[in-house]
């Protein structure tokens, strides 16, 4: 397998854990680049059902060597917590576990900010995750920010973070927060680095020398092109970049190594947290709701749901550089006999193909829709193209076509054999 990018086409949870899965059988590392336990990854291996936060989703396959890159940021007391978890459902996680001396770490005070910083915002809030990522890389980008080779030089730690709890205690007791008890958070942190220790490495050596014996790398990008800081629908994003360029950012393995881009795409479009999305759709997010589906793998929330969006999709074509996308959740859309796809938007007196930038004109954009007709029944148990009903066939190649590269994979439900390669 070349070196592959794989990313979320969407807003995320477009079910790349499922497709990593499939596709780690013939990488030999699999790499997170960005993000943090702010993702969920599921994966469905027989009946077990595990969901990667932070942890590439590689592991749950033997042989396989995991990276956690620089671009990640990391809470150590969750990642000893994940790796505790999947030990329990027999996981190995041991050698075959790397992560980045240079990965900053999330603290308490960026938990603390991040939930205060959502209150604050009242109905304007971007409805994060609460796991302090946005605090975190912010103090990445203000150079305030304590990274794993700091955490783990006991000295150099404790200087910084009796520096940063002053400062981050300060802003919080204005904010009406009590304030963080340095010796608690110190002595928390110690313990977590002290069990860490084995894990921690200089990942940007240890890619490269695999990427000089030919060892096939799979990076699996976390939340999707339009929460990315740059691409995304700002301010509704996260604070990483989420797009194929993270992968070369977050990790130090140069562009020229990367050989292949796979965007990640549901049938349909879902979105949790705020922000405008112009194909959602009420009786579509009951329909998959009073299925069951639809649900956040991190915060349970309830996702908001939508009919596919062809100028999201075709512009994260472009941005990533996808040359082939897997479609996930075909299946959702089963028993339903007619099937929408946005290809424009109404703006005014306009229709337009590009998502405008401005966020009130993107929020009173009205989808123009082409319509499909469904096939009516059930298509968990096709395992080759040929086997999908002919509107399913018509479907997919539409709206690859719509998005503007090649088909590559269909995904028909959680399980690794429900999975067409084309
Ligand atoms: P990720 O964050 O992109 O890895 O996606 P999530 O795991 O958050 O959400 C995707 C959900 O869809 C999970 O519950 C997956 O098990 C599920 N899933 C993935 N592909 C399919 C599919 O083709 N059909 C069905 N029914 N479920 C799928
Ligand atoms: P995976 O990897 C879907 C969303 C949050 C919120 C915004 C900012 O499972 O696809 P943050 O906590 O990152 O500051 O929240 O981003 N968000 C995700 N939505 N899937 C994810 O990850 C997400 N990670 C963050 O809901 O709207
Ligand atoms: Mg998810």
């Amino acid at each position: 397998m070349p070196n592959t990018i794989l990313i979320g086409a969407q807003w995320g949870d477009e079910g790349k854990g499922k497709i990593i899965d499939v596709l780690t059988d013939r990488a030999d590392l699999v790499v997170r680049m960005q993000g943090g336990n702010n993702a969920g990854h599921t994966v469905l291996v027989g009946k077990k059902k595990y969901v990667l936060h932070l942890i590439p989703s590689g592991i749950l396959r033997p042989g396989k060597r995991c990276v956690i890159g620089n671009g990640v940021v990391l809470d150590p007391i969750h990642l000893m917590g994940e790796i505790d978890g999947l030990r329990k459902l027999g996981v190995r996680v041991k050698e075959n576990l790397f992560v980045s001396e240079t990965a900053h770490v999330v603290f308490p005070y960026h938990r603390l900010l991040d939930e205060h910083r959502e209150t604050a915002k009242g109905k304007n809030k971007i409805g994060t995750t609460k796991r302090g990522i946005g605090p975190a890389y912010g103090d990445k980008a203000a150079r305030t920010g304590i990274r794993l080779v700091d955490l783990m030089d006991s000295s150099t730690f404790s200087k910084l973070l009796q520096q940063r709890v002053h400062a981050n205690n300060t802003l919080l007791t204005s904010l009406g927060s009590k304030r963080l008890s340095f010796k608690k958070i110190e002595a928390e942190y110690q313990a977590a680095a002290r069990k860490l220790k084995p894990f921690v490495t200089d990942t940007v050596h240890l890619l490269h020398d695999a990427c000089e014996r030919g060892d096939q790398m799979l990076f699996e990008g976390a939340q999707g092109t339009f929460l990315d800081i740059d691409h995304g629908t700002y301010p509704f994003v996260t604070s990483s970049s989420t797009t194929a360029g993270g992968a070369c950012t977050g990790t130090g393995v140069a562009p020229n190594r990367i050989d292949r881009v796979v965007g990640v795409m549901k049938a349909y479009t879902t979105r949790v947290g705020e922000g405008p999305m112009p194909t959602e759709d009420d009786l579509l997010s009951d329909h998959f709701h009073q299925m069951g589906r639809e649900y956040g793998a991190t915060t349970g929330r309830a996702r908001r749901c939508g009919w596919l969006d062809a100028i999201l999709t075709r512009h994260a074509r472009i941005v990533n550089g996808i040359n082939e996308f897997a479609v996930t959740n075909l299946d959702g859309l089963d028993t339903l006999s007619t099937i929408r796809v946005c290809t424009g938007y109404r703006l005014g007196r306009k229709t337009i193909d590009r998502i405008p930038n401005a966020m009130g004109q993107l929020a009173q954009c009205r989808p123009v829709y082409t319509e499909f007709p469904g096939w009516e029944q059930s298509t968990e148990k096709c395992r080759k193209w040929s086997d999908l009903p002919l509107n399913a066939r018509r479907y997919l190649r539409a709206i690859a076509e719509l998005s503007g590269a090649k088909l590559r994979i269909v995904s028909v439900g959680p399980a690794r054999a429900q999975t067409i390669e084309l």
